[in-house]
């Protein structure tokens, strides 16, 4: 659904963050930028964005900030108009977007956590958003465990009544999904120069103000994508169809390959399992939910399950890898075991049977 007021929003993606929960792929790429489903993860953003008939956006950036411009320029080959303000040190949530305010032009600002992977609709939030006159309209999602999150209560009329960050005793399933609207006077009043956290901060200090806070409660799938069990699940979800994308064409299935990449005999590629430009799978392989980014080569019997391999990684014969991260032309050897959250740092070589977690070899 377009609202009528999105040719007249901009908005805003926050895009600044260091994204640690990531490391080591963080360390040479933003967040935001890192491979999903064949995309740099923004593009299913962006394109959900002009999808909802939003033309103007602007990103706020701050570390590796240069990366996003040198790929998205003035964004007519995605259908937009981008354009970027930088934060020399980090500004936090509510800074990032106090310090964009020079750009903005219309009276409604939208605003997107650039890590994200979402389902609404966002003409609807819109609407939500200038049905009720509200000051900010913040998208609620329900989920299973709320305590993680921002827990949003709200009234019978959709106000938002309290905000609390990560409580042990939630008193609703609704939080808060990252995307908001922003009336523009409000944007003008977030202090300017310094951090400011827009959930610990700006929202605490509109409710006690008494300003009109809504939230735009829905069940659309979400996910925060910012640890590695996150990414690799919305990716494996963006394969299979289970997490919509405008940015993705044709059929969803059990896999997604490149294709400049090769795939031995015999290989197995299930679980929304993607593999990158140039990128080699040995025969006889076994990848269940990987993310292989460009040029790694998996080598024969090797088997990687939930794992994101960096670009240019190695990974020997029979190697076993299991909910893991291996950082940008990492080399492990063959028969290598790495379990449960392992964490290989971009470069490091480990030896032919260098770590096991069993004793037969
Ligand atoms: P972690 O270090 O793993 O927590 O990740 P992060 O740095 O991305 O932080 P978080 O996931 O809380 O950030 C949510 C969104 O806000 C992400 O899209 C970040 O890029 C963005 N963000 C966080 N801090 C800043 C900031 O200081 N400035 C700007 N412009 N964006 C930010």
């Amino acid at each position: 659904m377009t609202s009528a007021a999105a040719p007249q929003t901009d908005a805003v993606i926050l895009v600044g963050g260091k994204g640690t929960r990531l490391r080591p792929l963080t360390l040479s790429a933003p967040k935001p930028m890192l491979p999903t489903a064949g995309v740099p993860f923004l593009v299913h953003l962006l394109a959900r964005i002009r999808e909802a008939g939003i033309k103007h956006v602007v990103l706020g950036t701050s570390f590796k900030a240069e990366v996003f411009e040198e790929h998205f320029a003035d964004g007519s080959d995605f259908g937009l108009e981008i354009e970027y303000v930088t934060e020399s040190e980090p500004l936090g949530t509510g800074g990032g977007i106090r310090n964009v305010l020079p750009k903005l032009r219309g009276d409604n600002i939208m605003v997107f956590n650039g890590d994200v992977l979402g389902g609404t609709d966002l003409g609807a939030v819109l609407d939500t958003h200038v049905r009720n006159e509200a000051d900010v309209t913040m998208h609620l999602v329900r989920v299973g465990d709320p305590r993680a999150f921002g827990c949003v209560p709200t009234d019978a009329d959709g106000r938002v009544t309290a905000f609390l960050e990560k409580t042990q005793d939630p008193p609703t399933d609704q939080i808060n999904a990252g995307c908001y609207v922003f009336r523009r006077e409000i944007i003008e009043q977030i202090p300017a120069g310094r951090p400011v956290s827009v959930e610990r901060e700006v929202f605490p200090a509109l409710l006690t103000e008494g300003k009109r806070v809504f939230g735009h409660v829905d069940a659309a799938y979400w996910r925060d994508m910012g640890t590695p069990e996150d990414f690799v699940r919305g990716s494996a979800d963006l394969v299979r169809g289970i997490a919509p994308s405008p940015a993705l064409e044709g059929a969803r299935g059990e896999s997604l390959v490149h294709p400049s990449a090769s795939i031995g005999p015999g290989a197995l590629l299930i679980g929304g399992t993607v593999v990158g430009r140039g990128a080699e799978i040995g025969a006889g392989a076994r990848l269940d939910g990987a993310v292989v980014f460009d040029g790694a080569r998996i080598e024969a019997g090797a088997v990687i399950e939930r794992t994101i391999i960096g670009f240019g990684v190695r990974v020997g014969p029979r190697a076993l890898i299991r909910d893991g991260v291996i950082g940008d032309g990492a080399d492990v050897g063959a028969r290598c075991e790495l379990l449960r959250g392992a964490r290989v740092w971009p470069g490091v070589k480990l030896p032919d049977g260098g770590i096991r977690f069993s004793t037969d070899v």
